[in-house]
C-alpha cells in the first residue's frame, strides 16, 4: 500500500465510529478483550462498503466484518455458516439476474438501463445457528444503488422471515448480542425491537470491518446521531407520491422527515438526531444572546458516565404560526463536543442568524420572518429537547425580495390540521426589532462577462465548447467512463490547446474518487484502463455480447504499454458522514479526496451529492446526507472546503434538484411548490454555495413542474446565479440527450435548450448533442451570445484550475 493510502485509511478508521449510531444498548458492549464470537448475517462476510452505481469507488481493498474481527484477534466460530450462506446467496443471485434480463427484454428494454441498481431481496434459508462464543454478532446488510428504488418487501426495507427468526433466536441464546446494521438507509426494525443492542454501523468505505472491530472492543466509541428518521415502514407518511414513472407530486410540501413526525405528534421508533453512546451526558442550556439579528445559545455538556465519548448538541427553532403554516420545529444549528473524559465538561456555543430562519412566502415572492415568538430548543435529538429561550420579533421582516420562477404544481401543499404552538412560560425573552433586518434585493440581469477568445471561435468550436469532449460517435457510457486523459474518469471538457485552454477532467464520487485502479499508457501518451472499467453491479446486467466487448476492448483486454496505478480511498457514504454530525471530519474527507485528485490529475470531483431524503425508498439516498436541508448544506460545504483547499481541485454539487427517486429517473417530473423547493430542496444547495462556492454544479435528470432541470433558466440563472451568487460552472448529468428510455411522456432534453438556459455544458457530450446545438444555433433556440457567455465560464474555470 502506498504511504498516502495508509495515511488516508488511518484517518477514516480513526473517525469512522463517529458515523455509527448506537440505537439500543444494555451496557454489555464494548467487550473487554477479543475472544470467541458467533458471527452471522448476510453482511458478516459480504459486508457492504457503499452502494452501487457511479459512486462505487475502486479502492485497493475493503475490510469486511469477518476480516476486521479476525484481524482484531477474535476467533469466529461460524465459518461453516458463512460458507453455506455464500452458496445460498450465489444461487439466488444467478436466478435474480437471469430474471431481470428476461423481463427487461420482454418490456423491450435492457436490464442495464431499466434495472440498474436493482436490489436482490435477501433470500430465505435455513442454516443451523450452531456457533458459540462470548457474544453473537449479527450483521444485517442491505445494498441499493443508482437506477432503482428500494422496495418495502422482505429482504429489502423489511426483514426476511429468516432474519427475524435467527436474530430473535440469538437474542434468546446469548447474554451478549449485537445486531449490526450495515445498511445505507432505514430498514423496518419493528420485529426485532426487543434486541438489546443495535448498532447502525452504516457503510463506512474501505475500513468498515476494522471500524466495527474497534467499536466492539471499545477502542473507539460510536457517537453518531441519525440524520434521517427511522421508523416502521407503515408509519412513514404517504401524503405525497412516490414511484410513479412520469409524475411525482410532492404534496407533503415542507413536511419532510421529522418536520412531519413532530408536527403531527407521531413518535417514530428512532427520531431524527437520536443516538446513544458508550457513556452518558448531561446538558444544560445557558443564556441566550442576540446581536444584530444573530442569536447564540451556550450549552454545557458534561460526561456523566464512566467512559470517554462525544455528544452532539442540536438547536431547533419553533417559528410562530402566522400567515404561513410552520412545522413544529426545524434544526437551526448543531455542534459536536470534543472527546470528553468521564466527569469532563465543555461549553458549546450554538448560533444562527435570524435571517436564516426566514420562510418563503410565495404570495409575496419573498423570504419573510413573521412577527411573533421564535422558541429555541436545545437537546440531543428532535424528541429530546428543552425550550431554552424565546426570541420575540417585533414586527414582520422581509429578508429578501425575489421572484417566483419555478413553475406551479397542480395542487396546493398539504398541511397538518394543527401544530402545537405552545410557548413554555417563564422562558427568558429576547426582543428584536424587525427593523434591524434590512431587505436584500436581487439583480436578475447582471452584466455578463465575455472572454474575447470566445468571440473568435467559429460556430462549430463554440458549440463544442458547450459540450463535453467527445469523439464524433455517440457515447453510450451509462455511468461516466468518458475521459480520454485519466482512466476511469467520467468525462472532460474540450481542450483548445492552440488557444491556451486546457481540458477539465472530471471523476465521480461521492464515496471517494472513482478511477480505474490500473491503466496502461501507450507510446502516444494515451491511457487505457486495465481490468474492469464499469462496476460489477453494472457489468452483470449487461447483455452478454456487450459485456464481452467491454471486457475485451474497452478495458480489461490485454493492455499494452507501461502500467500505472491510481488507487483511491473509499470514504463513508454520504448518509454515514452526516450521521457523524462532525463537520471537521467531513472537511478531512474532502481534504483526502482533494489530495488524491491532485495525484491523479482530476480537476472536478462529481460530488458531493446533496439531494434530500424525501422518502426512504429512494435508491440513491445512501449517497445523500439527510432529510434535513441544514445538515445537507453544511456537510456539502465542509467537504467542498476540504477539496478546494487543493489548488486546481473543485467539487461538483449534484443533482440540482428535486431528484428524489430513481424510478424512470431520466423522464420523471417532480411537481413541487415554490415554497417547498426553496425551503427544502434548494436550501442545501444555497448553503453550500454561500459557504463554500463549489467550482461546479450538476443539474439532475428529472423535470421540475414540467421543465427539465437542465433546461430550467429559472433554476440556473435566477435562483442559482442571481439569488445564491453562484460563480462556478453548471453541467448536465450524463448522456442526458442520448437516452430515450422511459421518455414516453416528456421530451428528451436538447443541447441547445440546455445552453440557452445558461447550463454551460452538456456532458459527457456526443455527436447527437453537437448536431442539436448547431441546429439550435441556426434556428435561434440558443443565441451565439449565450454560447459565448457559457464558454467564457468554462474557459475561466479551466484557467483557474490549471494555473
Ligand atoms: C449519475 C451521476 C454521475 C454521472 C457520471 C450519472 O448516471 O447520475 O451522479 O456523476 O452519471 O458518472
Amino acid at each position: 500500500m502506498n504511504a498516502y493510502e495508509k495515511e488516508h485509511n488511518e484517518i477514516l478508521r480513526r473517525f469512522g465510529a463517529e458515523c455509527a449510531v448506537l440505537l439500543k444498548s444494555d451496557g454489555t458492549f464494548p467487550l473487554d478483550a477479543p475472544g470467541k464470537l458467533a458471527l452471522y448475517g448476510c453482511g458478516a462476510r459480504r459486508t457492504v462498503k457503499g452502494g452501487t452505481g457511479s459512486g462505487e469507488v475502486n479502492s485497493r481493498f475493503y475490510v469486511t466484518a469477518e476480516d476486521g474481527l479476525e484481524a482484531a484477534g477474535f476467533t469466529l466460530t461460524t465459518k461453516a455458516w458463512m460458507d453455506a450462506y455464500d452458496e445460498v446467496r450465489a444461487a439466488a443471485k444467478k436466478t435474480f439476474i437471469k430474471n431481470l434480463k428476461r423481463d427487461a427484454l420482454k418490456r423491450g428494454t435492457l436490464a442495464v438501463i431499466d434495472c440498474m441498481g436493482a436490489v436482490m431481496p435477501e433470500p430465505e434459508y435455513e442454516l443451523p445457528l450452531d456457533g458459540e462464543g462470548e457474544a453473537a454478532i449479527y450483521v444485517l446488510a442491505r445494498i441499493s444503488g443508482e437506477g432503482s428504488d428500494r422496495k418495502p418487501v422482505a429482504g429489502d426495507i423489511l426483514l426476511t422471515e429468516t432474519e427475524k427468526r435467527d436474530i430473535l433466536a440469538l437474542e434468546k441464546k446469548y447474554e451478549k448480542i449485537l445486531l449490526v446494521l450495515n445498511v445505507g438507509g432505514p430498514v423496518d426494525l419493528t420485529p426485532v425491537m426487543g434486541v438489546r443492542n443495535i448498532l447502525l454501523l452504516s457503510q463506512l468505505g474501505g475500513e468498515t470491518g476494522n471500524i466495527l472491530a474497534d467499536i466492539i472492543l471499545g477502542k473507539s466509541a460510536p457517537s453518531g446521531k441519525l440524520a434521517t428518521t427511522w421508523t416502521a415502514w407503515e408509519e412513514y407518511p404517504s401524503v405525497g407520491d412516490f414511484g410513479d414513472r412520469y409524475d411525482t407530486r410532492y404534496k407533503e410540501g415542507i413536511y419532510v422527515g421529522y418536520r412531519y413526525f413532530d408536527s403531527v405528534g407521531k413518535a417514530p421508533l428512532f427520531p431524527f438526531g437520536y443516538g446513544l453512546g458508550y457513556t452518558t451526558f448531561e446538558m444544560k442550556a445557558g443564556k441566550a444572546r442576540e446581536e444584530a439579528g444573530r442569536v447564540s445559545l451556550d450549552v454545557s455538556v458534561k460526561n456523566t458516565g464512566s467512559r470517554a465519548g462525544k455528544e452532539v448538541v442540536q438547536l431547533y427553532v419553533s417559528k410562530p404560526q402566522g400567515r404561513l403554516d410552520q412545522p413544529y420545529q426545524a434544526l437551526a444549528a448543531f455542534a459536536k463536543t470534543d472527546e470528553l473524559a468521564p466527569g469532563e465538561e465543555q461549553t458549546l456555543t450554538l448560533s444562527c442568524d435570524l435571517r436564516e430562519l426566514a420562510s418563503y412566502d410565495a404570495e409575496k415572492a419573498a423570504w419573510v420572518l413573521e412577527e411573533g415568538d421564535y422558541v429555541l430548543r436545545a437537546g440531543n435529538s428532535s424528541r429530546n429537547t428543552e425550550a431554552a429561550a424565546v426570541v420575540r420579533l417585533a414586527g414582520e421582516a422581509t429578508v429578501r425580495q425575489v421572484k417566483n420562477c419555478l413553475g406551479r404544481p397542480d395542487f396546493t401543499d398539504w398541511k397538518p390540521e394543527s401544530v402545537s404552538a405552545e410557548v413554555p412560560a417563564d422562558l427568558p425573552v429576547l426582543t428584536v426589532d424587525a427593523a434591524v433586518i434590512e431587505t436584500e434585493t436581487v439583480d436578475y440581469e447582471p452584466q455578463e462577462e465575455i472572454d474575447p477568445l470566445t468571440a473568435e471561435l467559429r460556430d462549430e468550436e463554440l458549440c463544442l465548447m458547450n459540450i463535453g469532449a467527445f469523439k464524433m460517435k455517440e457515447s453510450m457510457s451509462v455511468i461516466g467512463e468518458a475521459s480520454a486523459s485519466v482512466a476511469g474518469a467520467a468525462g472532460e471538457t474540450v481542450s483548445l490547446k492552440e488557444k491556451g485552454v486546457p481540458a477539465l477532467i472530471m471523476a465521480d464520487g461521492p464515496a471517494g474518487l472513482r478511477l480505474s485502479r490500473q491503466y496502461a499508457v501507450d507510446e502516444k501518451g494515451g491511457v487505457k484502463a486495465v481490468g474492469e472499467t464499469m462496476p460489477e453491479s453494472v457489468m452483470e446486467l449487461m447483455p452478454g455480447p456487450s459485456a464481452f466487448f467491454i471486457r475485451h476492448f474497452m478495458g480489461g483486454g490485454k493492455a499494452k504499454g507501461e502500467i500505472r496505478e491510481q488507487y483511491c480511498s473509499a470514504i463513508p457514504i454520504g448518509t454515514a458522514l452526516a450521521q457523524s454530525w462532525n463537520l471537521d471530519f467531513a472537511g478531512l474527507c474532502g481534504d483526502l479526496v482533494g489530495d488524491e485528485m491532485e495525484r491523479f490529475g482530476v480537476h472536478l470531483w462529481l460530488a458531493p451529492a446533496l439531494n434530500i431524503h424525501r422518502n426512504i425508498r429512494c435508491g440513491r439516498n445512501f449517497e445523500y446526507f439527510s432529510e434535513d436541508p441544514l445538515i445537507t448544506g453544511k456537510f456539502a460545504a465542509a467537504i467542498t472546503k476540504g477539496v478546494q483547499k487543493h489548488p486546481g481541485c473543485g467539487t461538483t454539487v449534484k443533482h440540482y434538484t428535486a431528484n428524489n427517486q430513481e424510478t424512470n429517473r431520466y423522464g420523471n417530473n417532480s411537481l413541487v411548490s415554490e415554497r417547498a423547493m426553496r425551503e427544502i430542496y434548494l436550501k442545501g444547495f444555497e448553503i453550500a454555495v454561500k459557504e463554500s462556492q463549489p467550482h461546479a454544479l450538476m443539474t439532475s435528470y428529472n423535470l421540475l413542474n414540467g421543465v427539465h432541470t437542465s433546461e430550467h433558466r429559472g433554476l440556473i440563472e435566477d435562483v442559482l446565479r442571481a439569488e445564491f451568487g453562484y460563480e462556478g460552472i453548471v453541467m448536465t448529468d450524463w448522456i442526458i440527450g442520448a437516452l430515450n428510455f422511459g421518455r414516453k411522456k416528456y421530451p428528451v432534453p436538447n443541447a441547445a435548450r440546455i445552453a440557452a438556459a445558461g447550463n454551460d455544458l452538456t456532458m459527457p457530450g456526443g455527436k447527437g448533442d453537437f448536431k442539436a446545438m448547431m441546429k439550435g444555433l441556426a434556428d435561434g433556440t440558443v443565441s451565439r451570445r449565450q454560447l459565448m457567455v457559457n464558454a467564457t465560464r468554462i474557459v475561466r474555470m479551466a484557467k483557474k484550475l490549471t494555473e
